[in-house]
């Protein structure tokens, strides 16, 4: 079976063709990073109008790239949740349209679960059962998977997802959107324990939490103490710009790699899954790499090529058709973020 996946939750337009067998055929992904970044961070509208513009050139593409014609295409796999309202309506409804000019079934794709796949997929092992981690620009979570469509919250962020506070707070120190990227560069020449940054929850062992709040917070009354106005004004040097980089970094990887490895201890599992845009991180993936070879631990954390959004990691819609799961031509788009109720 030939699968076209298609992403657009948040402001990657991503098609991708997979086979039954998870083999990639092709990837296409049309980044959105330019248009957002003089406002440094997503602006809803213009990422919905931007998937508007590319959805049916991606799909062309993916389709092309993979050698063959629409034609050939055995199912269609959207990512319906969650996300932004507008971006995910976008590929919803080529998606639809899709599945009813050719008449092959729709498959729906939940882009956290996805993340998890992504490690399934590159590993080419199973990873199931395990905890997963997803850490992006929207989520910071911990979850409990016993299947790749058996997912249980185990924690979550009660305030900023990891990217997110990576992204401000590489607006506060001038650094270019994304900020992740950005952070983990200039931090490459600063000194992780130059600066003592909070790090919320870690020690607390009843907690999966995350919060990110309040570190931000401290970057923030770092460069200026509270209630200074003239914030925009203040000059850093490249070299407290590098520390204060590589202290905040320290300080959120202390926290992932904390929380990741509770879970692993409350549920009993020794399979960790690591997926997301901030699982690109060096520091990260080296502190993982170390805890999990000292614990006895499997680690999987998705390649850096489908740690960002991407439709490759759509491939877990062959998990839904194996459970004989499609879906009816009406279904809709869940927005919004997956936290804790
Ligand atoms: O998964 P993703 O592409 O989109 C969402 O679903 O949110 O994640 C994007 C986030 C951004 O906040 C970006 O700053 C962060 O991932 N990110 C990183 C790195 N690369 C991307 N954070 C830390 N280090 C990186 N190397
Ligand atoms: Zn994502």
């Amino acid at each position: 079976m030939n699968i076209l996946t298609i992403e657009t939750t948040c402001d990657e337009t991503a098609a991708a063709v997979v086979t039954d067998r998870l083999a990639v055929l092709s990837s296409v992904v049309a980044s959105q990073d330019a248009l957002h970044r003089r406002f440094g961070g997503v602006v809803p509208e213009i990422a919905s109008r931007a998937h508007l513009e590319r959805i049916l050139p991606v799909i062309d593409e993916a389709i092309r790239r993979a050698g063959l014609a629409l034609d050939d295409l055995d199912a269609v796999a959207v990512a319906n949740t969650p996300g932004l309202a507008g971006s995910l309506l976008v590929g919803l409804v080529a998606a639809k349209t899709l599945c009813l000019a050719l008449d092959i079934p729709l498959v729906a794709v939940n882009h956290l679960q996805a993340h998890i796949y992504a490690c399934r997929l590159s590993s080419g092992q199973e990873v199931f059962p395990c905890v997963g981690l997803i850490v992006s620009g929207g989520h910071t979570n911990l979850y409990r998977c016993d299947g790749p469509l058996d997912f249980e919250l185990l924690g979550a962020t009660i305030d900023d997802a990891a990217g997110e506070a990576f992204d401000k707070v590489a607006s506060m120190l001038r650094l270019p959107y994304p900020g992740g990227p950005s952070i983990e560069r200039a931090a490459r020449e600063g000194n992780p324990a130059a600066y003592r940054f909070p790090r919320s929850f870690l020690h607390d062992e009843d907690r999966m939490d995350f919060s990110f709040s309040g570190l931000k917070t401290a970057v923030r009354y770092t460069i200026a103490g509270p209630g200074r106005q003239d914030f925009d004004s203040i000059h850093l040097d490249p070299s407290q710009v590098a520390d204060l980089a590589a202290s905040f970094q320290e300080a959120v990887v202390d926290c992932l790699v904390g929380k990741a490895f509770l879970a692993l201890r409350r549920t009993g599992s020794g399979t960790l899954c690591v997926g997301g845009g901030v699982a690109a991180n060096t520091r990260l993936r080296a502190r993982l790499e170390q805890e999990a070879a000292r614990r006895g631990v499997r680690l999987f954390v998705a390649p850096l090529s489908l740690c960002t959004d991407n439709a490759v990691m759509g491939a877990i819609a062959v998990e839904r058709l194996k459970a004989g799961r499609t879906e009816p031509l009406d279904l809709e788009a869940c927005p919004g973020l997956e936290r804790r109720s």
